[in-house]
């Protein structure tokens, strides 16, 4: 089944309740939730007080996607503050993966790994089995708005292939430059999770973008 999570990075923070509680009734599945520290990626967002306080406006899936430095440290906090997932990048942690993903779950979360454009899938092979989640990235981390890289086609069907060979149910989530044009090649690539920031952010009926990218 195809989700839809809206990046929140592209919303109004000054209107942030409001904001995903009108994105969760246009039909978000999903809240993709980018929190960036201004050291893992050269950009700085927002954190666990935030998530917490918007958690109050919606039902939908928390969906906390962490581009930080020791993101272990911090991990307690995105489960408290109410993520339904927390997402770690292989960059950030290295040979700590594995350790990390099991501590999320520890708290009672679920866990994903996310790799960069850059880094092959085998990267996280070892690690599949902890996963409720792959991410993978089609921009590098930092802002929302920019161009999807194509070559990232074929490492979409190859985790789909590692996901079908566990014989469990993991999502395959894809990030960064998703538009109407390319929504369809990434779905046949074997993605299930579609990240959109500017794409449904841009257009004032939220609900028929959403919609589109669900069905086409
Ligand atoms: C990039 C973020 C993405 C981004 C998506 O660092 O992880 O989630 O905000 O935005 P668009 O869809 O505009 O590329
Ligand atoms: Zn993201």
């Amino acid at each position: 089944m195809i989700k839809i999570a809206p990046s929140f990075l592209s919303a109004d923070f000054a209107r942030a309740g409001e904001e995903v509680k009108l994105i969760t009734e246009a039909g978000a599945d999903y809240i993709h939730l980018d929190v960036m520290d201004g050291s893992f990626v050269k950009n700085m967002s927002f954190g666990p007080k935030f998530i917490k306080e918007i958690r109050n406006y919606s039902k939908a899936v928390f969906d906390s996607h962490l581009m930080i430095v020791n993101p272990w440290k911090y991990i307690e906090n995105f489960a408290d503050a109410g993520s339904d997932f927390i997402t770690v990048h292989y960059e950030a942690c290295g040979d700590r993966l594995k350790d990390t993903l099991k501590a999320i779950k520890s708290l009672g979360v679920k866990c994903g790994a996310v790799i960069n454009p850059d880094t092959p899938v085998s990267a996280i092979k070892n690690v599949i089995e902890e996963c409720d989640m792959l991410l993978l990235m089609s921009v590098f981390p930092g802002f929302g708005g920019q161009k999807f890289i194509e070559s990232v086609v074929p490492k979409i069907e190859e985790a789909r292939k590692l996901i079908i060979s566990t014989g469990k149910d993991i999502d395959l989530e894809i990030d960064g430059g998703i538009t109407k044009e390319n929504v369809k090649i990434v779905k046949d690539a074997g993605a299930n999770v579609i990240v959109a920031g500017s794409t449904i952010y841009k257009e004032a009926d939220r609900s028929a973008v959403i919609k589109y990218l669900r069905e086409n």
